[in-house]
């Protein structure tokens, strides 16, 4: 479909520095289900899925792919899969079902189950402590608006440290406190679904709070994993070189990645610019002190990349948003759809190149600040069959991650565009079809295709291609 086709197996084999980590990436709420088994509580996201309208065709999380039960198979897949390492979600609710107080030790030992299955899978276990599934008490009582969540977060995030601390070897604190943000409080299309806009900032604040606090915790517990956070990047384009554009493409920036990675990297939050003032006016006055517990060192840095965003001044419609909010008409400035590039099933621009153009952008903006990078998410959905008879020939899916790494790997080679970002691994999200928050079962995002009937799993072809170049790069290695 694309030049990408052309990136071979051996190439991309060739270009994977020996300790490069291959991994896939997953999260609790989209493929566990068994919402209510063995003591978990409800998250908001159980709450949120129930209203009317919030999930395209009223989709239910209730069983997703029922990883809880099917976890043995599931790491059996990534065995022969051949992955270093697997990125999946601690669910807060199975673990501290009211998000405060007594633990649940039935779901405790769910994670040490399947720590100790990948363990014995070759697999290197890395943790999310929070991938937006907020316990239900919580919520009720401001979630992330509220600045007591954060606490709340480091407790329980110590009583993870305490229990798996031996096992886990990287631990990512927060998913995306962005789009946390954006889809859940300023916008409404996510849980806890308030249409906030401006007024959410408190709920950045908290979260990045909680990452600090988190990691203060985890390192009060002696883990012995690496620590770090995963933040969505979306590099942004103005429309066209007009000021008026530039500026609205520099407040967007703020907005959906500086505010987040500014914070955590340097210790502060971007200088607001005069343009962004209106929108940033519910941040009120920051203490210095939670700035120095948000800017703790950090062993790595998770970032996701999905897409570049293009945006130009005014109002307008928002297209190739995954779920269009009402809230986004009221913004002065709206998004513009690249005529360059091929679209994913979201309609999301296929954009490679821009990868390698981000490391080398955050490389810029942080300089020694920068910690050693995994790419923590990357892939796409496509149209594909509910009722599967055997692997599908997903080839765009292939072309996507092949595009992705190559771009990422050639960037960070000797001579590339980035070649002082040192990067350390690349996470093809996802593993297999899940529940895609709003979006139902209507994205199908999976290495592995699954059958929302039967729960069966039939590997597609992207699946045998990943596998090809981890065994590949296996052979080179000699
Ligand atoms: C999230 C995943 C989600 C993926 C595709 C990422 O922003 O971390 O949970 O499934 O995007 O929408």
């Amino acid at each position: 479909m694309t030049v990408e086709n052309d990136v071979s197996i051996q190439n991309l084999a060739g270009l994977l520095p020996p300790s490069f980590t291959l991994g896939v990436a997953a999260a609790a709420f989209q493929i566990e289900g068994a919402l209510s088994a063995d003591g978990r509580g409800p998250s908001g996201w159980d709450a949120f899925a129930e209203k009317p309208g919030a999930i395209i065709d009223g989709h239910s999380p209730a069983v997703a792919c029922d990883h809880y039960n099917r976890s043995a198979e599931d790491v059996a897949l990534m065995r022969e899969l051949g992955v270093d390492s697997y990125r999946f979600s601690l669910s807060w609710p199975r673990i501290q079902p009211d998000g405060r107080g007594t633990f649940n030790e039935q779901g405790l030992d769910f994670y040490d189950r399947l720590i100790d299955q990948l363990l014995e899978a070759g697999i290197s276990p890395m943790a999310t402590l929070y991938h937006w599934d907020t316990p239900l008490p919580l919520e009720h009582s401001g979630g992330w608006m509220n600045r007591a969540t954060a606490e709340r977060f480091a407790e329980y995030c110590a009583a993870a440290g305490r229990r798996f601390g031996d096992r886990v070897a990287q631990w990512v604190t927060l998913n995306e406190p962005a789009s946390v943000v954006l889809n859940g409080y300023a916008l409404g299309t996510h849980a806890p679904g308030q249409d906030l806009l401006f007024e959410a900032f408190p709920a950045v604040h908290n979260q990045l709070l909680a990452h600090g606090l988190a990691v203060q915790a985890l390192r009060a517990e002696s883990v012995r994993g690496g620590i770090g956070v995963t933040n969505l990047h979306s590099p942004v384009r103005p429309a066209t070189r007009k000021l008026r554009d530039r500026a609205a493409a520099a407040v967007f920036d703020i907005m959906l990645n500086r505010i987040y990675a500014d914070p955590i990297l340097n210790g502060r939050y971007p200088a607001s610019l005069v343009f962004a003032k209106p929108w940033m006016r519910s941040f009120g006055r920051i203490p210095d002190k939670d700035l120095l517990t948000i800017h703790q060192p950090l062993d790595f840095y998770g970032l996701n990349y999905y897409q570049p965003v293009q945006v130009a001044a005014g109002q307008g419609p928002h297209e190739n948003l995954a779920v269009p909010a009402e809230a986004m008409v009221r913004i002065p400035a709206h998004q513009v759809p690249f005529a360059e590039y091929g679209t994913t099933g979201f309609g999301w621009p296929v954009a490679p190149d821009h990868l390698g153009i981000l490391l080398r952008e955050l490389k810029d903006r942080y300089r020694d600040a920068l910690p050693p990078l995994y790419i923590t998410e990357s892939g796409a959905s496509f149209p594909e069959p509910e009722h599967v008879t055997g692997p599908i020939d997903d080839a765009q899916r292939i072309s996507y991650l092949a595009g992705h790494l190559h771009h990422a790997l050639e960037a960070t080679a000797p001579g590339g565009i980035a070649e002082d970002v040192d990067l350390r691994g690349y996470y093809v999200w996802t593993l297999m079809d899940n529940f895609e928050w709003a979006a139902g079962y209507s994205q199908r995002f999976g290495l592995v295709h699954v059958d929302f009937d039967t729960l069966e799993r039939t590997p597609k072809e992207s699946f045998y291609w990943y596998r090809a170049l981890s065994r590949a790069r296996k052979l080179l290695a000699g």
